[in-house]
């Protein structure tokens, strides 16, 4: 039966590129997961887009003296283009800063308020006197409290480490001009997670017995050791989702509260653009939904925890505030695949020291498949993992173009030159024929059970495994020689190595989508396995922002073993990868800290 399957991936901060932590952390997961499901015939919906409010856009804006909407659309535009170019098939990648998402934010505020799981109340903020604004607690430097570091951040100190209480800090400066700022009173509200937190905990224990360990240790475990306590979930801040309440002018959503929020305000628009404004329920409010959330582990709290409770907090509320009719309440979080971080060459991945592999500029020498691979099998699922450029040279030639890539390029070479450019007719199967291709076959299950358990270096690691075998069924069977003294076993020999190649092409698929399109078109077919990816403006009264969207199309490709037919026509095959020389690690890591 078809399932609806919503694949939500981390929304990227529209004040930084994006560097290969980022990319196998949560935004390739996503994707390998998503066409997996479209292979499988389910009904998906994969959204994200520009996390683009916020302090961390504004102190850009400020840094380089432009506004935050320059900021947040330069990285905007860069996001497309690199997502583009590693065929990350979101339906749709959006933005925060939209009309749409302003007024769905907006909805589940006033949803919650009405189910009473907000209050206010008073805290003491730093205010710049001679700016007439209160300042961000990152905004704000100082002596800190505890290790008297006379550099702290507001919000953390980066000599101890120790997150701050900004009010504390000792000979506080703004940092945008050096001023002295002054403690005043300001009002907030608050999300009451202690009211939510039952709620939350039931949500957590419904999923223990496969949530990941790293995301049951920060949720369950964590309230567990202590309670849930209420969160300002507002800002004295004009870069951002206004307060829908009157009287809070000037004051904004807290950007973490409603960039979650962009999960279901994408889905919406997404809708929208399809001309079928209803379609989102199918993802949100119908009960046998399942929602995946691609995340890195410092976003486990946002996901398992505060955006359950906002959720369940809004119930019923929400369609009647947003649609102004009845609906059921919004679909919770079905598993939350959270990884751990990728460092580089030993050390933590870190973009102000350019200490990072950057997409676009990696894309700019390599390929993308090349990029999946390495990625994939070096995916940090259960611990750090570790991005060394040896071991992506190795990776490339040892497995990738040695094992699968020479595997199809051998067998399709050697069949085009010798059987007239078609499929050859094989002569009745021998036993170690049926047992490759039943080998191979069973993969589908395999694979197909990893896959959908998010256990995805496990399965592209089984797919890998039955390229070796099938390379081993060649060299068994060697159609090379037999073609000298028995054309009509070799011509059986190399049918049963090209429809397990079909069948590997569509394993490889989620993982290697633009080798495998290729591969396609050199087995005959015509159609593509997937849609194709382009990018459209769409206009609101906030202006116009680019998204980048997926069409199926003609999309063909099926999660099932090949029924390659003899006498289809091949073409002309080319080799799928390139052999790295080794000499590129020495220039890559040359780079490295520049
Ligand atoms: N921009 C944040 C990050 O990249 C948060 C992403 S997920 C969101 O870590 F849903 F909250 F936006
Ligand atoms: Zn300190």
């Amino acid at each position: 039966m078809t399932e609806n399957i919503l694949v939500s991936a981390a929304w990227p901060y529209a004040n930084s590129l994006i560097h290969v932590g980022n990319i196998t952390g949560s935004y390739l997961p996503a994707d390998i997961f998503a066409r997996y499901h479209r292979l499988a015939g389910n009904r998906v919906l994969m959204v994200s887009g520009s996390d683009s409010h916020g302090t961390p856009v504004t102190v850009r804006a400020d840094a380089e003296n432009s506004t935050p909407v320059a900021v947040y659309e330069r990285f905007h535009t860069g996001f497309l283009e690199l997502f583009q170019k590693l065929g990350l098939a979101y339906d749709l990648f959006t933005s925060t800063h939209t009309e749409n998402h302003i007024r769905t934010s907006q909805a589940i505020f006033l949803a919650l308020q009405e189910n009473g799981f907000l209050y206010t109340e008073s805290q003491q903020q730093w205010f710049a006197p001679n700016q007439n604004r209160f300042l961000p607690d990152r905004y704000v430097e100082g002596t800190c409290y505890l290790c008297g570091y006379t550099s702290a951040r507001g919000d953390q100190c980066d000599n101890c480490g120790e997150l701050l209480d900004a009010t504390q800090l000792i000979d506080p400066r703004s940092k945008i001009d050096g001023s002295t700022p002054e403690l005043r009173e300001t009002k907030h509200f608050y999300l009451d997670l202690a009211r939510l937190e039952p709620g939350i905990v039931e949500f957590l224990r419904q999923r223990e017995s496969y949530l990941r360990p790293n995301v049951l240790r920060q949720s369950l475990g964590q309230i567990q050791a202590n309670s849930l306590h209420g969160r300002a979930i507002t800002r004295d801040l004009d870069w951002g989702v206004p307060v829908p309440v009157e009287g809070w002018e000037g004051k904004c959503l807290y950007v973490w509260f409603e960039a979650v929020i962009g999960y279901l305000s994408a889905s919406i628009e997404w809708s929208r653009l399809e001309g079928s404004p209803d379609a989102w329920h199918d993802w949100w409010t119908e009960p046998r939904t399942r929602s995946y959330y691609f995340i890195g582990k410092d976003n486990i709290p946002f996901h398992a925890v505060i955006w359950p409770g906002q959720l369940i907090g809004a119930g019923e509320a929400f369609s009647q505030i947003f649609e102004e009719r009845p609906h059921a309440p919004l679909t919770l979080p079905y598993d939350v695949p959270a990884n751990e971080f990728m460092n580089l060459e030993g050390k933590k991945i870190s973009g102000s020291r350019n200490w990072a592999v950057w997409g676009l500029d990696f894309l700019a020498r390599y390929d993308p498949d090349p990029l999946r691979y390495y990625l994939t099998v070096n995916m940090p699922e259960s611990k750090d993992t570790d991005w060394d450029w040896l071991g992506f040279v190795h990776r490339n030639n040892d497995e990738l173009v040695a094992t699968w890539g020479n595997l199809a390029n051998r067998v399709l070479a050697f069949a085009y030159k010798n059987w007239d450019g078609v499929v050859p007719e094989p002569g009745e199967l021998r036993s170690g024929d049926e047992s490759i291709l039943a080998a191979v076959d069973a993969g589908f299950q395999e694979v197909g059970e990893h896959l959908k358990a998010v256990r995805l270096r496990a399965a592209l690691n089984e797919a890998i495994r039955l390229a070796s075998e099938v390379n081993k069924y060649l060299d068994t069977s060697a159609p090379w020689f037999e073609i000298k003294t028995d054309k009509p076993a070799a011509a059986t020999t190399v049918y049963t190595a090209l429809r397990c190649i079909d069948s590997l092409k569509t394993m490889m698929a989620p993982f290697l989508p633009f080798s495998s399109e290729k591969l396609n078109t050199y087995l005959g077919y015509q159609q593509p396995l997937f849609g194709e990816q382009f990018t459209e403006t769409v206009a609101d009264n906030l202006g116009a922002h680019q998204v980048l969207r997926y069409r199926p199309g003609a999309a063909a490709g099926r999660w099932e073993p090949s029924c390659l037919e003899p006498g289809q026509a091949l073409v002309q095959p080319a080799p799928l990868f390139r052999k790295l020389e080794e000499s590129i690690v020495e220039e890559e890591r040359a780079r490295l800290g520049q």
